[in-house]
This record gives structure tokens, C-alpha cells and sequence, in this order.
């Protein structure tokens, strides 16, 4: 037991208002996936403690739950400027413990600022109202129904390793918002930046309890947490892998889900090459393609194909490869070993099946070098798996059913990208893709943060985005008044 957030490089949980170690003394070391230094260390909860965090949060939920949501918002208003002065100081951390560089660091810390004043906005301004019942046959004047939004109870807020602030602050305000409280388990790799966070809400007045954290492994504490039976709502972002095993596990426990992903782009005839080239390489490696939005294949016209081909290579060969300790880089180390193997795995099969290796292909240590396939078949693995690292396949097609046509036949729907100056063009492509957003001349990515962000098929159930992240996580209220006349 200690009420401090680290001790000697040792992290401790927010749990009730405190800054607990955990009684079994076991912790895990966090290891820089850039050269292995241990970044510090995080507690491993046992199924015991995690019971006390529930406990905690479902006690403080019907306190919070009656707090004016203008203080509410008060304080998410506090927690933001608290979180863009430590912009500097997050990223630090996250340098070294996820491989991100500073850049990128500083930017996903002042988004997440952002995102959290943009939900204390909104959240004033979700609307109820009332619905007169005369409007429907049989009714008459006497019965009005009072709508309004009720929070749902303790939100179980799971993150990834990708963007360890800013997908577990998208959680975390919107759900805090409108009332619930919440425990966060975050990844492994990513859990001190993810406490950071945590830190920094409950320093701006988030009340005991009602923000608390799970530290420990996914794959011991992982489904315990899922199926406690004190968690009303269960917000998850990682693979999909995980995200169908606990759909599998939980029962009558709503989730909101946002998974892998294998975006399409594609290039029509018309397109203004310079323009896609562009896009499809900061959508393809920005942070060496660990994003679920990356830009995962290119369908291409094949009478433009070589255009693009020649252009994409011109801009790999650009692109910085290197720690990100060394200044601010493309193509960083991957999250860890077995990330870089399975990537090497896709490019061994995609080599050894004669797809034609234009630029990349090699590896030194975690960094996988920016690598571009042409000519990739559909018997390859790269025309269909994710690999959450910087490989671009090139598939050429005929014609744009043919582009569609590859595009849906994919597991994964979370976005794709249409590129082309006809916007009849844009409209017709945009309508048939198997996808919850269709980018028109633009990456896939997830913001503006306030749009809906969703995936269909194995990359999501629900939507996010600040208002709709608000509505998943909270539910209607109907009190109908019944007034009678003497
Ligand atoms: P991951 O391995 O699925 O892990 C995600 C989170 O789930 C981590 O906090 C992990 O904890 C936890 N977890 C693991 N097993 C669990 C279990 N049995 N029960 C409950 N939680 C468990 O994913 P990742 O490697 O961090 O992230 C990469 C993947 O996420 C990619 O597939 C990517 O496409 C996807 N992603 C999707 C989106 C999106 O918005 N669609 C955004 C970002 C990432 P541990 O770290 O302790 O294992
Ligand atoms: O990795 C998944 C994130 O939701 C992607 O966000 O498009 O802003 O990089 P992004």
C-alpha cells in the first residue's frame, strides 16, 4: 500500500482516490520497444483487488451520477488544461514506452485535450425534450413523455497500445460526462502514459472512485475484468482477435467495439495522382502503419499504375527510418518482436508467391523498412490480413466493380478512400463499400473527432465520436406525465 503515483520508477493504481500497489508484489516491467531500457514498472492486479476497484466505482457512480452536469463539465474543462501543459512531459513517457516520436506524442496529448473540452461542450448541450402523445392514433392531449439521458452505470474503458492517451481519453470523458464512472485498463505497453492521464483527471477534482485503474496483463486479468458482474458497459479498442473473444465471453453486457481494420484506397483514372500519392503515404506510415485507420492496400487502375507506383517509391525512399529519440521519424521501431516476425511473416509469403518488391523489405531488429508490393495476387496473405506495420500492397484492376468488388470482400469494414475529380464517381464507389466512413480524396482516419467513427463487419460494433460515444454510453429515460382533468 502507498498513496504516491510512482515509487522508484514503480506505478502504482487509482483506486478509490488512492495510489495503490498491489498486495502481491508482483509487478511488470515496461520495456522500450527502442532498445529495451525499462521505462518503469506497473502493478499486477489480482482478481482480489480488481473486486476492491469495482466495488469503489459502482459506490462512487451514485454520487457522481447527481452531480450538475455543468460541474461536470468543470472539471473535464480543468482535466484538459491540466493534460495540454503536460503535453511535453506525456510525451516524453510515451516516447520511450510505445516508440511514438515527439511529435506525434505532443500531437495525440493536444488532441486529447481537445477531444475533452469539445465533450464538456457537448455534453451541456445533449438534448432531451418531450414527445406529446396526441400525435399518435388513440392518444389525446393528456400524455406528454419527458425524455431525457440517463448514465448507464460503471464503464469498463479497455485501450490499445497505439495511442494509449487518446483512446483511453475518448473514453474516458465522454463516459465520466454524462455520469457514469469508470475503471480503465490499459495496454501493457502504454499503461504509464495511460496513468498519466488518469493522474492528471483526478488532480482536476474527478471525485474518489469515480475514475480508478487496472493495471496488469489482458491475458490473466483480461477476462475477469470483462465479465465482473459489477461493469454496466464495456467500451473496447484493440484486435480484433480480443474484441470477438470478449464479445464471445460476456453476456447481456453492451460493448462498444472498435477493432482492426484493412483499408482500402482507391485510385480511379481521374485521380489526381500527386494528391493520392500524398495521402496514401502518411495513411500507410505514419508510425510505422501501427494505426487501425492506416491505408492497409491500394486498388489501382491499372492505367495509372505505374504512375503511382513510380511516385509512391520516389516518397518511400523519403521517408526518415529511425529511434524516435533521434528526432522526429516515419518509420519507428514495432511494439515489440512478435510484431515485427508477423510482419515479417506477410512479407516472406508475399516475396515467395512473386509479388514484385519495389522498395523495403528489409528488417533491423523491431524496425521493419517502409515496404512497397506491386503486383500483389489474391492468394497472397497482404491482400487481406492487417498488418499493423509499414507494408503496402498494390493490387491493379480493371475497372472500379473490380476495386468495390476486393474492397468488401474483406473481413474488416472500419474505412476506405476513394480518389477522383468526378464526384459522381466519388458517390457511386462511396455507396457500394462495406465500410462505417468513405473517405473522397483524403487518408482514412478517424478524425475530426467529432464525426462518428465506426467500423462494420470484424472492425466494430457501436459508434464513437464525442456525442455518439456520449449516447452509447448512457440511455434513454421516459417519464410519461399522465394528466387528468377534474
Ligand atoms: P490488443 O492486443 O487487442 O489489446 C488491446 C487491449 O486489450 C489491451 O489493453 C490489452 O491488454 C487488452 N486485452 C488483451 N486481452 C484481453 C482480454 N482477454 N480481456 C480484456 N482485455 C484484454 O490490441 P493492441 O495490440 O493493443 O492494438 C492493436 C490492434 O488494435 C490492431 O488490430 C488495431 O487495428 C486495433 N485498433 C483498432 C482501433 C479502432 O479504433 N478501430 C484503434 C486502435 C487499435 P494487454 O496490453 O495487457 O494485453
Ligand atoms: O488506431 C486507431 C485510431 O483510432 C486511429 O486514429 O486515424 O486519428 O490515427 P487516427
Amino acid at each position: 500500500m502507498s498513496n504516491s503515483f510512482v515509487n522508484d520508477d514503480v506505478y502504482n493504481n487509482l483506486v478509490d482516490g488512492q495510489w495503490v500497489s498491489s498486495e502481491t508484489g508482483k509487478t511488470i516491467e515496461i520495456k522500450s520497444p527502442i532498445d529495451n531500457r525499462i521505462v518503469g514498472k506497473v502493478q499486477s492486479m489480482s482478481t482480489k483487488e480488481v473486486d476492491e476497484v469495482f466495488k469503489a466505482a459502482k459506490k462512487a457512480q451514485t454520487m457522481w451520477r447527481n452531480v450538475p452536469v455543468n460541474k461536470r463539465a468543470d472539471i473535464l474543462y480543468k482535466a484538459a488544461k491540466l493534460i495540454e501543459e503536460s503535453a511535453e512531459e506525456i510525451a516524453e513517457i510515451m516516447i520511450y514506452e510505445i516508440a511514438k516520436d515527439k511529435k506525434s506524442s505532443v500531437s495525440e496529448v493536444k488532441r486529447t485535450a481537445d477531444f475533452i473540452r469539445f465533450t464538456a461542450d457537448t455534453v451541456k448541450n445533449i438534448e432531451g425534450g418531450s414527445i406529446p402523445g396526441e400525435s399518435f392514433p388513440g392518444s389525446d392531449r393528456n400524455k406528454i413523455s419527458i425524455v431525457k439521458r440517463e448514465p448507464l452505470g460503471v464503464i469498463l474503458a479497455i485501450s490499445p497500445f497505439n495511442y494509449p492517451v487518446n483512446l483511453s481519453a475518448s473514453k474516458i470523458a465522454p463516459a465520466l460526462a454524462i455520469g457514469n464512472s469508470v475503471v480503465l485498463k490499459p495496454p501493457t505497453q502504454g499503461s504509464i502514459s495511460a496513468l498519466y492521464l488518469a493522474k492528471l483527471f483526478h488532480e482536476a477534482g474527478v471525485p474518489r472512485g469515480v475514475i480508478n485503474t487496472i493495471t496488469g496483463r489482458g491475458s490473466e486479468i483480461g477476462d475477469y475484468c470483462v465479465t465482473h458482474p459489477l461493469v454496466d458497459f464495456i467500451n473496447f479498442t484493440g484486435s480484433t482477435q480480443v474484441g470477438q473473444h470478449i464479445s464471445k465471453i460476456t453476456s447481456m453486457k453492451p460493448l462498444l467495439m472498435e477493432l482492426g481494420g484493412k483499408d482500402a484506397a482507391i485510385i480511379l483514372e481521374d485521380a489526381d495522382i500527386n494528391d493520392a500519392v500524398k495521402n496514401i503515404i502518411s495513411g500507410a506510415f505514419s508510425y510505422s502503419g501501427q494505426r487501425c485507420t492506416a491505408v492497409k492496400r491500394i486498388l489501382v487502375m491499372k492505367s495509372i499504375a505505374d504512375e503511382l507506383v513510380s511516385k509512391l517509391k520516389y516518397s518511400i525512399s523519403n521517408l526518415k527510418v529511425g529511434n524516435p529519440t533521434e528526432g522526429d521519424m516515419d518509420i519507428v521501431p514495432l511494439i515489440d518482436d512478435k510484431a515485427a516476425d508477423f510482419v515479417e511473416g506477410l512479407i516472406e509469403d508475399a516475396k515467395k508467391k512473386g509479388a514484385d518488391l519495389v522498395i523495403g523489405g528489409n528488417r533491423e531488429g523491431r524496425i521493419i523498412y517502409p515496404t512497397l508490393f506491386d503486383n500483389v495476387t489474391l492468394d497472397m496473405r497482404i491482400a487481406w490480413e492487417e498488418p499493423f506495420g509499414p507494408v503496402l500492397p498494390i493490387i491493379r484492376v480493371n475497372n472500379v466493380d473490380e476495386a468495390i468488388a476486393i474492397a468488401n470482400n474483406s473481413e474488416y469494414g472500419l474505412q476506405s478512400s476513394v480518389f477522383t475529380k468526378n464526384i459522381n464517381n466519388a458517390f457511386y464507389v462511396a455507396d457500394k463499400l462495406e465500410v462505417g466512413t468513405v473517405q473522397v480524396n483524403n487518408k482514412t482516419e478517424r478524425g475530426p473527432d467529432h464525426f462518428p467513427f465506426l467500423g462494420v463487419k470484424s472492425s466494430g460494433l457501436g459508434t464513437q465520436g464525442i456525442r455518439y460515444s456520449i449516447e452509447s454510453m448512457s440511455r434513454l429515460k421516459a417519464i410519461v406525465l399522465n394528466i387528468k382533468n377534474n
